[in-house]
């Protein structure tokens, strides 16, 4: 049995071993380090004081939040920016007890104001290569298409991202979901896959459940990107139970972007119960309020999750990962180690 002390809880997902698959770097823009690339790079900010900024991240819906997300980026200018962000983001996942990141970037985020994609993915690269030289963290870097621009940007940026190829794990799919549905990126979908690279894109956000749908179908996608909303269609359950498709769930971003009212109303048990292989991920963690760990605790406390359900969360996080089978193996085998020690 567990521990009866009220934080068996936040014990047990402190020990596990996790992979994090939902994370956009540009969204781990902490308030104090926007100030400070702000000041190094003589970029003017509408904000007073590191206060004023959290204070400015209320937001209704998606959109309101993107607003505020695409404005805070512009202060990543340099490789260095890049790079600095990015180890932040490593340091805080240590501490979470994460071993291995696929993370996602905004390159047309970027190269719409003029900074170089060389720039902004040799500074993630540098620090996601010194992230596993120093911290034992694996990882795999996604690009994103803004869905908001037309499918022609998404494939010049594909186009331009040529030569990192190598060293990019797949594509993605993010920015503002309704009225741009997947299939307004088949082409570069099936471009991307014939290049190799993995696919997922956001679907069932805020999009209604056929957007999921067209996510698996049209574009052929290996996992979805939060997918709640796939809850709404039986059919589409039964599909996503059969064909083990990985569901990367962000509950402090659902709850900060009033796609749900409240933690307790998370769909991840409901996604447990239904036998969804669901993972906990943070999104946009300086702007929603917590790190992967903050995540796993807010939920297990918010829906009382039990032990066996917190360490599936970070089974499913391993199994629905990019690493080898070997690796993912190896990871598995250890949270089996510490859930039996803790039962
Ligand atoms: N949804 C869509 N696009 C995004 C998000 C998100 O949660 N975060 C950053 N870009
Ligand atoms: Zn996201």
């Amino acid at each position: 049995m567990p521990d009866p002390s009220p934080n068996w809880r936040h014990a047990l997902i402190d020990a596990l071993p996790k992979a994090e698959l939902h994370l956009h770097i540009e969204g781990s823009l902490e308030p104090e380090m926007l100030f400070a690339l702000a000041r190094r790079n003589g970029v003017a900010i509408p904000f007073a004081s590191v206060e004023a900024v959290r204070a400015a991240y209320s937001f209704t819906n998606l959109q309101d939040f993107l607003d505020i997300y695409y404005q805070g980026m512009g202060v990543l200018l340099t490789r260095q920016d890049f790079f600095d962000l990015t180890l932040a983001y490593l340091t805080r996942a240590k501490a979470d007890n994460v071993r291995h990141v696929e993370i996602f970037f905004d390159p047309q985020g970027h190269t719409e104001r003029g900074v170089a994609f060389g720039t902004a993915a040799d500074g993630i690269l540098d620090a996601l290569a010194e992230g596993e030289a120093r911290l034992g963290i694996t990882s795999g870097l996604i690009l994103c298409f803004l869905r908001h621009l037309d499918e022609e940007s998404a494939l010049a940026t594909l186009n331009e991202a040529g030569p990192w190829l190598g060293r990019i794990a797949g594509v993605g799919l993010d920015s503002s979901e309704l009225g741009h549905p997947p299939a307004k990126f088949a082409r570069v979908f099936a471009a991307a896959r014939g290049l190799g690279l993995k696919l997922v894109a956001h679907a069932g956000e805020e999009g209604p459940p056929p957007y999921v749908t067209e996510a698996l179908d049209v574009l052929g996608v290996d996992r979805i990107d939060h997918g709640n909303r796939a809850l709404e269609d039986p059919a589409l359950v039964a599909r996503i139970v059969s064909e083990a498709i990985t569901l990367t769930v962000c509950p402090l971003s659902n709850l900060k972007l009033c796609v749900i009212p409240g933690l307790a109303l998370s769909p991840v048990k409901r996604m447990l119960d239904l036998g969804i292989r669901a993972t906990i991920n943070s999104d946009d963690p300086a702007y929603f309020g917590g790190y992967v760990g903050a995540n796993y605790r807010a939920v297990a406390d918010a829906l009382e999750l039990s032990a066996d359900e917190i360490v599936t969360l970070a089974r499913n996080s391993f199994a629905g990962s990019f690493l080898s089978e070997e690796a993912r193996a190896r990871h598995i085998a250890e949270i089996e180690a510490i859930a039996a020690a803790f039962a």
